[in-house]
């Protein structure tokens, strides 16, 4: 922790939460071991990023293309987000935590939006950190969502075709809700982006550890914000030190 400046501070840190499959199958058990293990990460990072004073954390908890995966993984997942929403209702409550989700919660089983809804209706004047679980979520899906409504208001005549923007795009954005992404972490060795935060990832940093999600530890998350730290955001514009 001492690696990190208090100023300077990523306020959106967004994290793709990847590697917990190889994890498993390192140690010889099933996927969904691996996912078990991942959700304690979940529980360990949130309780960090609240202690730091981020302002918002997005976790890719399960993309769109997920639902692609073997039946069993998937309801292993949906099993485990339920669960995770009952268990942690003190935990989110008690730290003051505003928990939304982004991405196609409709797509959900009931069990799990049987806990998400009053979850998400309990805490949403909370105000110490916004946690953004991205649940059968899709970067490119929600901008086109976005894009959809802003027509369907052009064609009813209430906007004209120029005012749509990046900045009415980006309002329409859910996962924008909270600001853009200052800094995206992936772990699991693999660098890309995979469908995720793709509007507000404009101008993130990015930082990626072969570090697989399980074992992603608050040093993990410390040394990922010194290098954000350690970086000049420009913006397109030019650095500056540049004469
Ligand atoms: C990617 O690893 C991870 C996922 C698809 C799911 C992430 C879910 C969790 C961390 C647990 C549940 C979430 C919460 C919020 C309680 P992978 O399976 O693709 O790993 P691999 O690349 O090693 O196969």
């Amino acid at each position: 922790m001492q690696l990190i400046e208090g100023r300077n501070l990523p306020r959106h840190v967004g994290i793709i939460m990847d590697g917990n499959g190889r994890w498993a199958e390192l140690r010889g058990e099933r996927r969904e071991a691996g996912h078990k293990a991942g959700s304690a990460a979940v529980r360990r990072i949130v309780r960090v990023g609240r202690r730091l004073g981020l302002d918002a954390l997005t976790l890719y908890a399960f993309s769109e293309q997920n639902w692609a995966r073997p039946p069993g993984e998937v309801d292993a997942l949906m099993g485990l987000l339920r669960e995770y929403l009952v268990s942690e209702w003190d935990e989110i409550m008690g730290n003051g935590i505003r928990l939304v989700a982004i991405g196609d919660v409709s797509r959900l089983p009931e069990p799990v939006r049987d806990a998400l809804d009053p979850l998400r209706s309990a805490s949403s004047h909370n105000g110490a950190m916004t946690l953004a679980l991205a649940l059968s979520y899709g970067g490119r899906e929600e901008i086109a969502t976005a894009a959809r409504e802003l027509a369907a208001e052009a064609v009813a005549g209430r906007i004209t075709p120029d005012q749509i923007d990046v900045a009415a795009l980006s309002a329409r954005i859910p996962s924008l809700s909270v600001g853009d992404p200052d800094l995206i972490i992936r772990t699991g060795g693999e660098q890309r982006i995979s469908n995720f935060l793709l509007f507000g990832a404009a101008y993130a940093e990015l930082a990626f550890t072969d570090r697989l999600w399980p074992d992603f530890t608050e040093d993990d998350l410390f040394a990922a914000i010194a290098s954000y730290q350690r970086r000049e955001r420009r913006f397109g514009r030019v650095g500056v030190k540049t004469p």
